[in-house]
């Protein structure tokens, strides 16, 4: 995903302070089925998953996790739009073709916005009571998603930045 060669694990670990701050709120954990986790582990977690070879055993599956931190940001789109990009980035640049959520029976938020998305329950753990919904690819639905997220242009990470900077500049 980034064409940066061996820097490629500096994006997600420069994130990681904020991500922290995020993961204190106990209902934020509870519905992304997380640990608690001191700022350390959480780097030496991210550093860990950076460096496992064996992460890709299935290239054409995706588990696909969203989370809009801040509880005053949703229900405002933002889950489903950025859902759905990351499904167009993953089916067009990555070649996946199946995707699968994890999901907390008592998340409806969730459960709701991946049904929406044409999702189907695949499997559901009483232990972990979680569900995992399921999507494979298909011409068809490739084209609903596009007609769902209208035009979009795909940019590399640094040109984004740069054109923010230039805007603030402005
Ligand atoms: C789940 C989550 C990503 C959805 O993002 P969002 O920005 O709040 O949701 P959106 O406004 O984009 O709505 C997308 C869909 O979600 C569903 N949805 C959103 N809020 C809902 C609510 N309070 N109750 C029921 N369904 C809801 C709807 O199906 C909605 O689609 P619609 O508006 O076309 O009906 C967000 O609520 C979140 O981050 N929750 C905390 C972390 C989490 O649970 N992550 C998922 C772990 S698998």
């Amino acid at each position: 995903m980034d064409s940066s060669g061996g820097q490629r694990s500096q994006p997600i670990l420069m994130k990681l302070d904020r991500y922290h701050g995020w993961m204190q709120d106990l209902d934020l954990l509870r519905l992304t089925a997380s640990e608690p986790l001191s700022l350390t582990e959480e780097y030496k977690l991210q550093q860990a998953w950076c460096d496992d070879e064996d992460k890709l055993d299935d290239p054409s599956l995706a588990e696909i996790e969203v989370m809009i931190a801040e509880a005053g940001n949703r229900g405002r789109g933002f889950g489903k739009e950025a859902t759905a990009i990351m499904m167009h980035f993953g089916m067009r640049t990555l070649g996946i073709k199946t995707f699968q959520a994890k999901i907390g029976v008592g998340n409806h938020p969730s459960l709701y916005m991946f049904r929406n998305f044409a999702f189907e329950e695949v499997a559901r753990s009483e232990v972990f009571q979680e569900v995992i919904l399921q999507r494979t690819v298909t011409s068809e639905w490739q084209s609903w998603l596009q007609t769902t997220l209208g035009s979009i242009t795909e940019e590399s990470y640094t040109e984004s930045q740069a054109r923010r900077t230039a805007r603030v500049m402005l």
